[in-house]
């Protein structure tokens, strides 16, 4: 088995492979042979363990993860994981891969396939609510996606949006970066927003005229009761696309507008049919794309990191 550490995934893959990857999944997501399970979500107090296993062709896995919100008070990582990924003509075990820098890579590829299909090509500021692991890993994947030349990052601590603008600094040319804890202010400054927070109340609020136009990817707040967009939002559009339509049951920013009657099920639109219609999107309206993530994601990105490990002679050959 291949021990796949988180500096191993750095070296493993670059950002124009982790879309491709998103986009594979979401075009074997309604194939016959892609047998994807709700993951199983577990509480025990605040804490939480997802369990997510999945099939395709090639191979099969599963990830645990563990948020246990109080780590922030210990400066630790809320999100913990491991993925084990087997072949799926043997079922023997492939490789055991860090799942927290999978989780981030794959997230960032994520938000950045849907601003790669629903952003104006002439976007030019990139907002990010939230300044965590995901925040970063979306700035790194979603930039590369236009021609942003500014990028602004909010966190309602400002100190930790400015720790997130030093990292990127170090990593991005030619952009200018902004830290700052007004997120009202960022969305009416930014054409395409990413929202990652742990946030369980809408993180701006605005008047809807100052949002016209404007691309949402709401990454953060995995459930029901969890909110992320304020719910003047679904008035100015009448589609929300989602990952995967398990968001309908799992993500409040998903549920709760759909309780209240503020948009229809039948308008609540899998993102792979992008994909695979080939359907022009408008450029003149708002758009939300909300992910509550799935296991597809994690296998296609996982099987991508393998076979890259294995081509470079990265990670570590264990016996168990
Ligand atoms: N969609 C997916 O597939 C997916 C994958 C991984 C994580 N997530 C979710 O993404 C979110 C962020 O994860 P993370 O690992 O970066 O967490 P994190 O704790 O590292 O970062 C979250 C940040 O959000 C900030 N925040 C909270 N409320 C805010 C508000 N109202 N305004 C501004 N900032 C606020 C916090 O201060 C913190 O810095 C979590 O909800 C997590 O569950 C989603």
């Amino acid at each position: 088995m291949l021990v796949i550490s988180e500096q191993d995934i750095i070296k493993a893959v670059e950002p124009i492979e982790l879309v491709s990857a998103i986009e594979k999944a979401y075009i074997i997501q309604d194939k016959a042979s892609t047998n994807i399970p709700n993951r199983m979500h577990i509480d025990n107090d605040e804490n939480t363990l997802l369990v997510m296993p999945g099939f395709i062709d090639s191979v099969f896995g599963t990830k645990l993860v563990s948020l246990f919100p109080k780590n922030t008070q210990e400066n630790k990582p809320v999100l913990n994981g491991v993925m084990v990924l087997n072949d799926a003509r043997t079922g023997e075990a492939l490789a055991m891969i860090n799942g927290n820098k999978l989780t981030a890579m794959r997230t960032g590829a994520v938000g950045a396939t849907a601003v790669k299909y629903l952003a104006p090509f002439g976007a030019q500021t990139l907002g990010i609510i939230g300044a965590g692991v995901q925040a970063y890993h979306q700035a790194l994947i979603v930039i590369e996606q236009r021609p942003f030349r500014k990028l602004i990052i909010c966190d309602k601590n400002l100190s930790k949006a400015e720790v997130v603008k030093d990292d990127l600094e170090t990593r991005l040319e030619n952009i200018e970066i902004i830290a700052t804890d007004d997120s009202n202010q960022l969305v009416i400054d930014s054409d395409v927003i990413v929202t990652a927070t742990s946030s369980s109340k809408p993180v701006f609020d605005l008047d809807m005229e100052k949002i016209e136009n404007k691309v949402f990817i709401g990454i953060g707040s995995y459930k029901p009761d969890m909110q992320e967009l304020p719910l003047s939002i679904y008035k100015k559009t009448e589609k929300v696309y989602v990952d995967t339509l398990h968001a309908k049951e799992e993500c409040g920013d998903i549920k709760i507008p759909l309780n209240k009657g503020l948009i229809k099920t039948e308008n609540i639109i899998p993102f792979s049919t992008v994909l695979t219609s080939g359907e022009l999107l408008e450029e003149s309206s708002i758009k939300i794309f909300k992910s509550a993530g799935m296991s597809l994601f994690d296998l296609t990105v996982a099987e991508l990191i393998y076979n890259n490990a294995k081509e470079k002679g990265l990670g570590q050959e264990v016996s168990i």
